[in-house]
């Protein structure tokens, strides 16, 4: 599929909810578009002041180290002003309102909100409540836009075409959000996806997305050129550990071990974070220079850059 001119496209989104309200143009328009940012980070002095302008509150109802360190860097190295808000030290915790809490944050005239709540479809509410731009940080488990869109680039720098490329998601499909953003952004581009898990953690509609699906860790490692392991996310399946008999077995099953590196030597190995090792993949191939998962998390800081620079309107660099 051919990348979208930077000088010519015009990019049309007000906020990133998620990427089933993006066209697979405009995803390849801000990977496009990080490709610069990602050029600004290797530099000796990684800042340009884009957006000195900018006043951006970070709202995060949610535990998070990657996602929020990542877009609190992205907004200094442009020059933003920023505010933090975590949940846990807030009236949030006095019985406040979530509409009340972002009504406030607005009034301090607010450019940007960056949102990650527990609960799908926060961010689509804070459009209703707020003239800011909204940008998704994860709502529950329905999308985590910006993690696909740093999935997408990191899986572009080893296949720059990413259209007909063999994408395998492996673990928790049922309660992941960066598992939806991913097959919404992938298939979009023309990659093709399988789903890899036990029976009980991937859901009978996702099909309907257009992957295919797998209980076969060996054939899938087989099949794919890139692996994504994810979490098994405790938190959001509560006391349902019915769903798999136990973590040992799982790793036994589902978890990728240096035998398949030796076994399959083709596929490369991504992972979000956080690793749980020993779980969704051994300790050593999670180290291995088969991982890109650093990668992963160094190209995060360029692709938010990218998602706030077009976002804030996208004045001349
Ligand atoms: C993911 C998330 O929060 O959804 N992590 C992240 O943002 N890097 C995945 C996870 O928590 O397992």
């Amino acid at each position: 599929m051919s990348k979208p001119n930077l000088e010519e496209y015009n990019f049309k989104q007000k906020h990133l909810l998620g990427l089933a309200d993006y066209s697979a143009e405009d995803i390849l328009y801000v990977l496009e578009q990080a490709k610069t940012f990602r050029e600004v980070l290797d530099r000796p002095v990684p800042k340009i002041p884009t957006l000195r302008d900018k006043t951006i509150v970070n709202l995060f109802y949610e535990n998070s180290t990657r996602t929020r360190l990542s877009f609190e860097l992205a907004q200094k190295r442009m020059g933003a002003d920023v505010v933090n808000f975590s949940s846990g030290t807030s009236s949030a915790k006095k019985g406040e309102s979530l509409k009340d809490t972002i009504r406030n944050i607005s009034s301090m005239k607010i450019d940007m909100v960056v949102s990650r709540h527990e609960s799908p479809g926060v961010p689509h509410f804070l459009t209703r409540c707020v003239d800011a731009v909204i940008i998704n940080a994860g709502d529950g488990a329905h999308e985590h836009p910006t993690q696909a869109l740093l999935d997408m680039f990191t899986m572009q720098q080893i296949y720059p075409d990413l259209a007909g490329k063999k994408i395998a998601i492996i673990g928790d499909i049922s309660h992941s959000r960066v598992v939806r953003s991913n097959i919404l952004g992938l298939i979009k581009v023309g990659a093709e996806v399988t789903v890899c898990g036990p029976k009980s953690l991937i859901p009978k509609f996702v099909s309907a997305l257009g992957v295919n699906v797998s209980h076969n860790l060996d054939e899938t490692l087989a099949w794919c050129d890139i692996a994504m392991a994810l979490r098994i996310q405790m938190e959001r399946i509560g006391g349902g550990t019915d769903l798999f008999p136990s973590v040992r077995e799982y790793h036994d099953t589902f978890g990728i071990k240096m035998d398949h590196l030796e076994k399959y030597p083709d596929f490369m190995i991504m992972h979000p974070g956080p690793i749980n090792r020993g779980v969704e993949m051994e300790s050593d191939v999670a180290d291995s220079d088969r991982a890109v998962i650093l990668n992963q998390v160094t190209n995060g800081v360029a692709v938010r850059m990218a998602v706030l620079y077009l976002l804030s309107g996208g004045a001349r660099i």
